[in-house]
């Protein structure tokens, strides 16, 4: 039987992404936060980002209406009992993401496949929560979600090859392009990625140049569509941080030492572009 019916948790930036890219393909998505005025920001993203992809003619009008039809949000975490699979994009806390977990394993059929879109904590930790390790798995995709390619699919210790393989073929589904990677600390993604942000930051700490021109090496000399500093203000400084963080206790080296101008700016409140103000002024 084909997949048909899947949950979200979360409707903020990475939720509302995934959301957008399973409606897009044709699933029935039921997303699910605690307070409506999230739900109704969530949809809000949601509709404008199928309207970019109708102004470039990526999809019709009518492919964007049947996509937010598709969508039903919920706040009561019971209505997503009667989906086959769930992806967690909720606050990434281990408290926060414990808490649904539990929920979830007790709400749902045992067959139901748990996914987190987690973008560093150890899934291998989260499923032992559950009384189905072998159901649990990474799904961690990159913002913005409608457009970043890739699907980072993370094998917990106990994961499943079934469970492996669903979740590979469902990505497939989505127009994505999946890869495989074991639980460890930051993935291979936030594993190669943090560190190299944070560097840029200690660069810029330490005078070697400003923020527009570590950002402007990056650009022109390699490349990368957004200069670093750029893309940890995109990301959020505080998630940077967070996941520093997860480095440095995980993998112990004193390389993931977290830049100390990024500890300085996230407790003056600067977050980059959601706060308005990181690197650059928004
Ligand atoms: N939804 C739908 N489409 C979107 C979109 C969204 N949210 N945001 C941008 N787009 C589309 C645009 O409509 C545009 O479409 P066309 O190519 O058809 O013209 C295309 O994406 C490019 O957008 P723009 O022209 O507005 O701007 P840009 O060329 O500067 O690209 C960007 C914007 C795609 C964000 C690009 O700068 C980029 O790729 N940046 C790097 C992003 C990145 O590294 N993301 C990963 C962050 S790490 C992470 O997410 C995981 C983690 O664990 C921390």
């Amino acid at each position: 039987m084909t997949m048909q019916r899947v949950g979200v948790i979360g409707a903020g930036t990475m939720g509302n992404g995934i959301a957008h890219v399973f409606a897009r393909s044709g699933f029935n998505v039921v997303l699910c936060d605690v307070e409506q005025r999230f739900l109704d920001r969530g949809l809000d993203s949601i509709g404008q980002n199928l309207e970019r992809e109708v102004a470039k003619g990526k999809i019709a009008a009518s492919d964007k209406e049947a996509a937010l039809r598709r969508i039903s949000p919920v706040l009561d975490r019971s209505k997503l009992a009667d989906c086959e699979l769930i992806v967690e994009a909720a606050t990434e806390k281990f408290e926060i993401k414990a808490e649904i977990f539990r929920d979830l394993d007790r709400l749902t059929n045992p067959d139901v496949i748990l996914a987190s879109n987690t973008s560093s904590i150890s899934i291998t930790k989260i499923a032992a929560l559950t009384k189905r390790p072998d159901k649990v798995i990474g799904m961690h995709f990159f913002n913005p979600v409608p457009v970043m390619k890739l699907v980072e699919v993370i094998r917990g210790l106990a994961t499943s090859q079934v469970t492996y393989e669903t979740v590979r073929d469902l990505a497939v589904k989505l127009e994505k392009t999946p890869v495989e990677v074991n639980d460890a600390p930051g993935f291979v993604s936030n594993r190669v990625l943090m560190p190299l942000l944070n560097e840029a930051m200690y660069a810029v700490m330490e005078g070697v140049a400003t923020a527009q021109t570590v950002d402007e090496v990056f650009k022109l000399g390699m490349a990368h569509p957004m200069g670093p500093l750029t893309l940890a203000d995109f990301i959020g400084l505080d998630v940077c941080l967070d996941i520093m963080r997860v480095l440095q206790d995980g993998l112990g080296d004193p390389k993931y030492r977290p830049c100390p101008l990024l500890i300085k700016m996230v407790d003056a409140g600067w977050l980059g572009r959601k706060s308005g103000r990181g690197f650059y002024t928004y």
